[in-house]
């Protein structure tokens, strides 16, 4: 496995693995990889030649009072889990690298990117487009992966490939769950003992809200008020939204007749944490 922070670097040896023939698959992380980083490497080593996993904690998509300077950084255990899982390539730049002095071009995707997530973190998309714009045009992969847990995300990389005519696949695979069901996730480690125990509410709620449709309730307003019920039972958990949403559009969906996905995020403690299930 190699390990490269230049990114002219990187550029020229994926310049001769495609002169070569060879597809190239590509994975994007901030570090502190989990299981569903884990089942995105696996799904591209299975599907191309060379997998290229990036770690890189992007400043721009924090705001300013967010965890950038605290987000959990251990490339050592890093490298270790992406090379047993069969990671050609490290791709680890330094902030310098990414943003040059003098920086001042941005990538914003401008109708998805101010709602949900995006009202609560006023430019947060802005900064994971221009990074995942930047790692594409270095990386030049075939494919690329994404979690569904990050759903609003996935939906704005798509945009953008789609609305930039962008060379790469997208796929998107499904959440890594712990073993009592909270979805997998780098911000986890922040919650105590308490917090964490709380924390399941978030997927029980969503299977309730599942399990509400499957039973033949069609207003949106009434299962999040079932599911607003469900969640402030917990004592520690304060949400932030729960939205019932069109798949590609992320409109509000007042009745329920076709495929939905529910999303939410809420607080517990300091720790915020997000979710969704795709219901069709
Ligand atoms: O999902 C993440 O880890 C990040 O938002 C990404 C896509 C690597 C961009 O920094």
């Amino acid at each position: 496995m190699q390990i490269i922070k230049e990114p002219h670097k990187l550029t020229a040896i994926i310049k001769s693995y495609k002169k070569r023939g060879k597809t190239i698959g590509f994975v994007p992380t901030m570090g502190a990889l989990h299981n569903g980083h884990v089942s995105l490497i696996k799904k591209a080593r299975k599907e191309n030649n060379i997998v290229v996993l990036s770690i890189f904690v992007n400043p721009t998509q924090f705001g300013p009072k967010e965890d950038y300077k605290k987000y959990p950084r251990n490339f050592s255990r890093d490298s270790a889990i992406a090379k047993k899982t069969g990671v050609d390539i490290i791709f680890a730049p330094e902030v310098k690298d990414i943003y040059k002095s003098g920086f001042s071009t941005y990538i914003e995707e401008t109708n998805l990117s101010h709602i949900l997530e995006g009202a609560i973190r006023p430019d947060h998309f802005r900064g994971v487009t221009t990074v995942v714009l930047k790692l594409f045009n270095t990386v030049q992969p075939d494919i690329s992966y994404f979690g569904q847990k990050d759903y609003q995300q996935a939906v704005i990389i798509k945009k953008m490939v789609k609305d930039l005519n962008l060379d790469t696949e997208i796929k998107v695979l499904p959440t890594v769950r712990e073993k009592d069901s909270l979805a997998q996730s780098s911000r986890n480690i922040y919650l105590n003992k308490e917090e964490r125990k709380s924390a399941i509410v978030l997927y029980s709620s969503l299977i309730y809200a599942k399990e509400l449709i499957e039973n033949g309730l069609t207003d949106a307003e009434e299962i999040k008020k079932r599911m607003r019920e469900t969640i402030t039972k917990e004592r520690l958990a304060k949400i932030d939204y729960i939205e019932i949403r069109e798949p590609e559009t992320l409109q509000p969906v007042k009745k329920i007749t076709r495929e939905v996905v529910i999303l939410l995020a809420v607080k517990f403690g300091k720790v915020r944490l997000i979710d969704n299930v795709i219901m069709n």
